[in-house]
C-alpha cells in the first residue's frame, strides 16, 4: 500500500510541499477548517499544510479520465440522479457497460437522469440497459427490495456505494437516527453487508476481473478525532445521535471515519485466508468536486460563497467522478484501501493504528447492533460471511 506522504513533510519543506501539492489534494473541510476554526494559524502543522497547499491546487491537478471498457459490464450506483454518481454513471455507460442500474430514492429524478445518460451518450437504448431503481436510504424495507433485484440480476460487476448527505441542520430519519449516520453509515453498512453475499457468488468466466463493492468516502475521515469523552459514553455511535452535540463538519467527516470502517471490515470478511479477494472492496475519494451536495447552505451569500469557492477550488463534478469509475479498475492491491488522485493512500492513523483497531472494532459492533434491531437477518448474513 502507497506512503501517505503528507507524515514526511518537514516545516521547512514549501518545495516538497509544492510537490506533493500535485499529487495528493486534500479535501474542501481542511480548508474551511483552516478558515473557520479559532487560531487556526497556530494550529497549521506540517501535515495540514500539505493537505491545504493540496487542497488549492486539486481544480488544475484532476485525476487520470479512465478510459477501459466496460463492455459486457453490469454496474449499480446508488445515488445516482445526481452529483458524482451521476456523472460516474454517465461514464461507465459512456465506456460501454452493457447493464446500468441507476439506484435513487426519487423514481422520478430517476428517470430524468436516464434520459440524460442517454442524451449525453449519444446511443440508443440498445447499446446498453439502464434501468431505474428505488434506493431510498431512510427505508430499510426499500433497500433489502434493492439487494434482492440485484440478486436476480444475471451477473454484477461493482456496485458504487454513493449516496450520501451533509447535513446543515440536525434531522432524524425512520429508525431514530440522525439522518446523515442513517444515509451514511447506518444504511450504507446494511447494503453492504446484504450486497457482500452477492457479489461472493457472483459468477465469473475464467481470468475475469472479481466483482468490485466500493465505498464513496471522504479524504475528511483524516481530520476528525474521536473526543475522549464521547469514547467514555456507553454507545460512542449514539453520542452522535444527540442535537446537543451536533456540528455539520464533524458529522460528515465522522460519518466517513465510520464508513472507512465499515469497508475494512468488509474487506476482511471478502479476502480468503491466502490474500486473494473474492470481492474487491475499497473507499475512493473524488477530492473537493461540485455537486449538490451543499445544498443545505441556502440564501444569496451562500450562493454566491459556493459559486466563488467552488470555481476557485473545487473539481468538476466529471472529473471528481473520474475517481469513482477508475476505482472499479483497480485489482488486488486496493483490497481494503483508499484509493484518492490516482493513489492508494495510506488511510488515516485512526483507520489503520492500534487505536484505530479498536475504535473499528466498536463501532462496527455498535453498527450491526443497531441495524438488528431493524433488521434482524443481518445477523444470519453476518455469521455466514464470518464463517
Ligand atoms: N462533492 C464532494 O466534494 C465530495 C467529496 C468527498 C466525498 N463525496 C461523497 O460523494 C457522494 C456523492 O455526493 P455528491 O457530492 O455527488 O452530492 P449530491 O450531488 O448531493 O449527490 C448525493 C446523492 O445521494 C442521494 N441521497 C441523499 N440522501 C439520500 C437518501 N436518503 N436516500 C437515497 N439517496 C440519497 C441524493 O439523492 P437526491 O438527489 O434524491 O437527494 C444524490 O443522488 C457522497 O457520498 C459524498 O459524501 C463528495
Amino acid at each position: 500500500m502507497a506512503q501517505n506522504p503528507t507524515e514526511h513533510v518537514s516545516s521547512s519543506a514549501p518545495i516538497t510541499s509544492l510537490y506533493l501539492l500535485s499529487k495528493y489534494p486534500p479535501s474542501p473541510s481542511t480548508i474551511f477548517h483552516f478558515f473557520t476554526s479559532p487560531n487556526s494559524r497556530e494550529k497549521l502543522t506540517d501535515t495540514n499544510m500539505s493537505r491545504l497547499l493540496h487542497f488549492l491546487t486539486q481544480a488544475w491537478t484532476p485525476p487520470t479520465d479512465p478510459t477501459t471498457s466496460f463492455a459486457g459490464k453490469t454496474i449499480v450506483i446508488t445515488g445516482a440522479n445526481s452529483g458524482l454518481g451521476f456523472e460516474a454513471a454517465l461514464k461507465v455507460y459512456q465506456l460501454g457497460c452493457s447493464v446500468l442500474i441507476l439506484g435513487v430514492r426519487d423514481l422520478a429524478k430517476g428517470e430524468v437522469a436516464k434520459k440524460e445518460i442517454l442524451n449525453r451518450a449519444g446511443k440508443g437504448e440498445e447499446e446498453g440497459r439502464i434501468e431505474v431503481w428505488s434506493c431510498d436510504m431512510d427505508d430499510y424495507e426499500i433497500l433489502q427490495a434493492f439487494v434482492g433485484k440485484i440478486g436476480e440480476l444475471e451477473r454484477v460487476d461493482a456496485v458504487v456505494l454513493n449516496a450520501g448527505v451533509f447535513g446543515v441542520k440536525y434531522e432524524k430519519g425512520r429508525y431514530g437516527w440522525e439522518v446523515v449516520l442513517q444515509v451514511n453509515v447506518l444504511s450504507t453498512a446494511l447494503l453492504g453487508i446484504l450486497l457482500l453475499p452477492l457479489l461472493k457468488a457472483a459468477k465469473r468466466a475464467e481470468g475475469e476481473r472479481v466483482p468490485v463493492l466500493e465505498f464513496v468516502g471522504s479524504e475528511g475521515h483524516a481530520l476528525v478525532s474521536v473526543e475522549q469523552e464521547r469514547r467514555e459514553q456507553q454507545n460512542l455511535l449514539g453520542s452522535y445521535n444527540r442535537e446537543e452535540s451536533f456540528i455539520p463538519r464533524v458529522q460528515y467527516q465522522t460519518s466517513k471515519l465510520f464508513v472507512m470502517y465499515i469497508m475494512q471490515t468488509l474487506a476482511s470478511l471478502a479476502t480468503l485466508p491466502d490474500g486473494k479477494p473474492e470481492v474487491t472492496v475499497l473507499a475512493v475519494c473524488p477530492g473537493g468536486a461540485k455537486s449538490n451536495l451543499s445544498r443545505g447552505y441556502e440564501g444569496v451569500v451562500a450562493g454566491v460563497f459556493k459559486w466563488v469557492f467552488g470555481s476557485l477550488f473545487l473539481r468538476t463534478t466529471e472529473q471528481g467522478a473520474r475517481t469513482l469509475v477508475s476505482g472499479l479498475l483497480l485489482g488486488e492491491e486496493a483490497q481494503g484501501g483508499f484509493w484518492q488522485s490516482d493513489v492508494i493512500r495510506e488511510p488515516a492513523p485512526l483507520v489503520t493504528g492500534e487505536e484505530g483497531e479498536g475504535l473499528r472494532k466498536r463501532v462496527w459492533t455498535e453498527i450491526v447492533e443497531a441495524l438488528e434491531t431493524d433488521v434482524p437477518r443481518v445477523n444470519e448474513v453476518l455469521r455466514k460471511l464470518e464463517k
